[in-house]
């Protein structure tokens, strides 16, 4: 994981389409569906793409595509890949950094995520106001030359694509609050019901037994799903605006026993995917100055 193949990666894009996106959607399971509306889109699988990885779990479809949608020049990524496929957080950061090269300044980032929060109904969608990472990695790269005050962002430039955020870096506000409100005045237009709150990261690969989904609640957790945090983290990091989104695809029931399945999830998403679009298109209708 070098600065020649995040290189590798735009040139592998651009020789299939040159094009500059302004925003960075990332589609979590079962929320592919947003890519094929793109106008003018342009899809590549990942596995034509240096540093990518088809996803390893069904639900994702593992496309990169360009194009506009309500107008907006977007990258959109089906499908991410996950540290509990052991991936490293380099490798699960990259599709940002990629983003970021080409020119993406704001992020999106969808999920699905167990409702903690006993408000919460499956097939809700969740505004992210904040995360709790238990991923365990904080960022922290640590080793760097005395007199060096270049910016994340030159230093990214430079360096290796696997270098993680400044330490002691200021995180707030990290979710941005222009995109929540932003993401609350489009609920009301379109009609929809929107939950906002905090997103407990969990490695995984399994779902959380009663005991910790009682710990996740107690600790602040709305919501707990086992992506997103290290996607934000790096965004933030490139001094990209970063919204995200979770569709509640099962709630946790700390009292009764109830198993979480994965069929489940994606079932939820699935039907719950089809608002979150519609979320996602009229912010963006926004953006670009069409409110509709
Ligand atoms: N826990 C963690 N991740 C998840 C869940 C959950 O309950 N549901 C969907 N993704």
């Amino acid at each position: 994981m070098d600065q020649p193949l995040l290189n590798k990666a735009l040139a592998a894009i651009q020789r299939k389409h040159v094009f500059q996106p302004q925003v960075a959607l990332i589609l979590g399971s079962g929320l592919g569906e947003l890519a094929e509306g793109l106008d003018h889109g342009r899809q590549i699988p990942y596995a034509d793409i240096p540093g990518f990885h088809p996803p390893g779990v069904s639900g994702h479809a593992g496309t990169l595509a360009l194009g506009y949608l309500s107008g907006v020049p977007v990258v959109v990524f089906s499908g991410r890949c996950h540290r509990y496929e052991g991936y490293t957080t380099a490798q699960v950061q990259f599709p940002v950094r990629v983003a970021w090269a080409l020119g993406a300044e704001t992020l999106l980032a969808t999920n699905a995520a167990g409702g903690l929060n006993p408000r919460f109904l499956a097939g809700d969608l969740m505004v992210i106001d904040s995360h709790i990472n238990l991923l365990w990695e904080r960022g922290g790269r640590v080793a760097r030359s005395a007199g060096d005050n270049q910016s994340e962002a030159e230093f990214n430039a430079n360096h290796s694509v696997d270098s993680v955020p400044r330490p002691f870096q200021r995180h707030e506000p990290f979710y941005s609050p222009n995109w929540i409100a932003r993401a609350h005045r489009c609920a009301v237009r379109c009609g929809l019901r929107l939950q906002q709150g905090t997103y407990v990261a969990t490695l995984g690969p399994t779902y959380e037994t009663r005991a910790e989904y009682k710990m996740f609640r107690e600790i602040g957790g709305d919501a707990a799903g086992m992506s997103t945090a290290p996607e934000a983290i790096v965004a933030r990091s490139l001094g990209m605006e970063v919204a995200a989104f979770s569709v509640i695809t099962n709630v946790a029931s700390p009292d009764t026993p109830h198993s979480t399945d994965h069929g489940e999830v994606v079932d939820w998403a699935h039907r719950a995917g089809p608002r979150l679009a519609s979320l996602i298109k009229s912010m963006l209708n926004e953006v670009a100055g069409q409110p509709d």
